[in-house]
């Protein structure tokens, strides 16, 4: 719904959404690993523990998944992979999106960084003056990646003058 909203990719049709979501929302040649997975499908590999993933990030985080999150609760597959992150002491990052912040949203960002997931909200920095949409995007997808300790070029960082 969000998706539709904002970016007018609509993903009613389950059967086509894994091909919307590549052809429409990452724009990329090599689509070979990358996979579309309903968050209804609790069956996924991503659901196990038993299953080797480096990290995980949740972007943008709702306040409700936030919460979720934050009191262990595994209600769909993003919920439970998460949970699953954190029982493993895998990475876990979370990219909250909202403003204002209420307490309970505060205290659920506390209680998840006290629980070792770092919160990189989706917040861009003004200092490299960005003239267009994605250049804001870009710099909030580099600080993710910086927290994953991948590198890219998608911002400069900060050269003191
Ligand atoms: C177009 C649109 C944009 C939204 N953006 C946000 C947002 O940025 N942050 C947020 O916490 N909730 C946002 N919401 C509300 C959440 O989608 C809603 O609280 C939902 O129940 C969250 O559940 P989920 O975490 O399972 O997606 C938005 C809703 C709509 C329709």
């Amino acid at each position: 719904m969000v998706l539709d909203t904002e970016l007018g990719i609509d993903l009613s049709n389950k059967k086509e959404a894994e091909y919307i979501i590549k052809d429409k929302l990452l724009n990329k040649p090599d689509y070979s690993k990358l996979y579309y997975i309903d968050h209804k499908n609790l069956k996924a590999p991503i659901a196990s523990g038993s299953v080797d993933i480096d990290a995980m990030l949740v972007v943008p985080c709702s306040m409700g998944t936030l919460a979720r999150i934050a009191c262990g609760i595994s209600g769909n597959l993003i919920e439970r992979a998460a949970d699953v992150s954190l029982k493993e002491s895998r990475r876990l990052i979370i990219a909250p999106r909202e403003t204002p912040f209420n307490q309970i949203h505060l205290q659920n960002m506390l209680s998840l960084s006290r629980m070792g997931a770092p919160i990189v909200p989706c917040m861009p920095a003004f200092y490299y003056r960005p003239q267009d949409i994605t250049q804001l995007v870009d710099f909030v997808a580099g600080r993710l990646l910086d927290a994953l300790g991948v590198k890219h070029k998608l911002y400069s960082a900060w050269s003191g003058s």
